[in-house]
């Protein structure tokens, strides 16, 4: 056993070590990554002059280039998406390498929110709120399954399927992160019948008050106003 956490903190170390050095730009990365463009050169040689040239411009101010003339991202950012491309030249002003390299910077995968709603026969449509984000693609989970070919933002549910009771949730991702909704349990049927039946007592017990104050209250106060009132005008006369 105390073998095993042994091993998995050496595993653990290695990963860490690894992810402070600067690694070589991947194709897809994650905002905030920072890694470098490697230059390469014929036989290696040394050049006397570097071309970087990002897309159709120069490189953002951000970048900065190595020693050797590779390129260094300390914290890529979404502008920093697109086509570098190298040209290097040696004293006599022959070109000794050349290259391009394509990275794409996507942002981290927001938590989506799940919410439904029901029609009145029971069925219910589940709907999975991103933002507007292009770089996503959903999937849908029931309880912990992913549900095949579905990747649509809405889901239909049957009514049957409602009656399951079971929690559904969906999750956003893109290549380099992904993010899980809450699970939503749907609940078309009781929310309906409570909240009516709810309604229906609420109007029954205030129709009875209202009868109790017309029939009991009101003859009886009316019959002693008017009794003192003949007292008073008798009274005055
Ligand atoms: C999911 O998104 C929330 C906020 O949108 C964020 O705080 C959280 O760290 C994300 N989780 C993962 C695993 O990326
Ligand atoms: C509810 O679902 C059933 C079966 O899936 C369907 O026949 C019916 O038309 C649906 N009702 C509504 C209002 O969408």
């Amino acid at each position: 056993m105390s073998c095993q956490y042994y091993l998995l903190f050496l595993v653990l170390c290695g990963f860490a070590a690894l992810s402070v050095s600067t690694e070589t730009c991947g194709k897809d990365l994650l905002e905030g990554t920072s890694c470098i463009i490697k230059l390469t050169t014929r036989n290696n040689q040394k050049p006397s002059e570097i071309k970087w040239v990002h897309d159709t411009h120069g490189v953002s101010e951000g970048v900065s280039m190595e020693e050797d003339g590779s390129l260094k991202f300390s914290s890529v950012s979404l502008k920093d998406t697109g086509k570098y491309t190298f040209n290097a030249y040696n004293d006599a002003g022959a070109e000794i390498g050349k290259g391009e390299v394509e990275i794409k910077v996507y942002e981290k995968a927001p938590k989506p929110a799940v919410k439904f709603s029901c029609t009145k026969d029971g069925n219910a449509t589940l709907k999975c709120y991103i933002g507007e984000r292009e770089d996503l693609t959903l999937s849908w989970y029931k309880e912990d399954k992913m549900i095949q070919n579905e990747n649509k933002p809405q889901v239909f549910l049957s009514s049957t399927q409602v009656q399951e009771n079971k929690p559904y949730s969906c999750e956003a991702h893109n290549p380099v992160s992904s993010n899980k909704s809450e699970s939503v349990t749907v609940s078309c049927f009781e929310k309906h019948i409570s909240k009516n039946k709810f309604g229906i007592w609420i109007s029954i017990v205030v129709i009875c008050l209202v009868f109790i104050l017309l029939f009991l209250f009101i003859p009886p106060l009316h019959g002693s106003c008017a009794a003192r009132c003949e007292r008073q005008k008798t009274s005055r006369k």
